[in-house]
């Protein structure tokens, strides 16, 4: 059964770990990282951008694929069905559609607005036991449509939304979605550091987690840090895998070009990536 993220992140937070949210964007990549998370008896949080959702045709053949999965494969560990950037209109269809935890972005509106907007939404999702993450500053670069200039989040504004009751916390401290850039200045631990001082317990979330350096992780993850996010390290592990196996010729031996086959290698890059990051973030054996 899909759980809510609020009490898995809790737990990260009050044992200086954290949890991944794993994005899909397909059958193929909620099998890899579910089987991957049951392997490491680990937590884990699935991420649905609005443009991933809109790919696998709506939020509710989302539901209805991930919990036949969670069955299906006897996945015992904690597992949240979360919305990635949801817009307003977004967030009610999945808390409509039988997610178990949303994103509300309002980070592009004023900040009364964002305040005003994410007040409702936190009502909303607790009246059906779901919980809720908030952001605050942007996230530089660009995911599925979404663009954040990656400006630095104000630590006052991030106490004003946590006091609205979320449940964790995305604040820009110059991470950046995609792969960083050559000349990327680093996270800013100064602003982590402020916000953690004002915002107490509140888990916080690192998007952008690609290509971040682990001493960077782990220093994130000692300021509170305890839901990190990933998706294009998976993209590139499943694309460089396929890559291979159609440039070594696989797909034209025998029936090399079953979807099943063709797929494999690419589902087991996901795998090992996933693993490898639930060990940086310390998630193993904490299901
Ligand atoms: P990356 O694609 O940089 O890993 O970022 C993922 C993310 O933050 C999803 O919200």
């Amino acid at each position: 059964m899909l759980v809510s993220a609020k009490e898995m992140l809790d737990k990260a937070k009050a044992g200086h770990y954290a949890v991944g949210q794993f994005n899909i964007n397909n059958l193929e990549w909620t099998k890899a990282i579910l089987q991957t998370a049951q392997e490491c008896n680990s937590p884990v949080i699935l991420g649905v951008s609005e443009g991933a959702g809109k790919y696998m045709t709506g939020y509710k053949t989302v539901v209805g694929m991930v919990n036949g999965m969670l069955e299906e494969l006897g996945i015992t560990v904690p597992v949240a069905l979360h919305l990635d950037h949801g817009s307003y209109d977004h967030c009610y269809k999945c808390i409509e559609a039988g997610f178990s935890s949303i994103m509300f972005d309002g980070s592009h509106y004023p900040i009364e607005e964002n305040i005003a907007k994410t007040k409702e939404l936190v009502a909303a999702a607790h009246a059906k036991g779901m919980s809720i993450e908030a952001e605050v500053g942007s996230i530089g670069g660009e995911e599925d449509g979404v663009v954040g200039m990656g400006e630095c989040a104000d630590p006052n504004e991030c106490k004003s939304i946590a006091d609205l009751g979320i449940d964790f916390l995305a604040a820009g401290i110059g991470n950046i979605h995609g792969k960083y850039p050559e000349n990327w200045k680093g996270l800013s631990f100064e602003t982590l550091d402020a916000i953690q001082q004002l915002t107490g317990d509140m888990p916080l979330v690192l998007h952008g987690g690609t290509g971040i350096p682990t001493e960077m992780i782990q220093k994130a993850i000692s300021l509170g840090v305890a839901k990190i996010n990933v998706n294009t390290e998976c993209q590139l592990s499943f694309a460089a895998a396929t890559r291979e196996y159609i440039e070594a010729g696989k797909d034209q031996q025998g029936k090399g070009f079953d979807p099943r086959k063709l797929l494999a290698p690419g589902a087991e890059a996901i795998k090992k990536t996933v693993k490898e990051k639930m060990e940086i973030f310390g998630s193993v054996g904490k299901a």
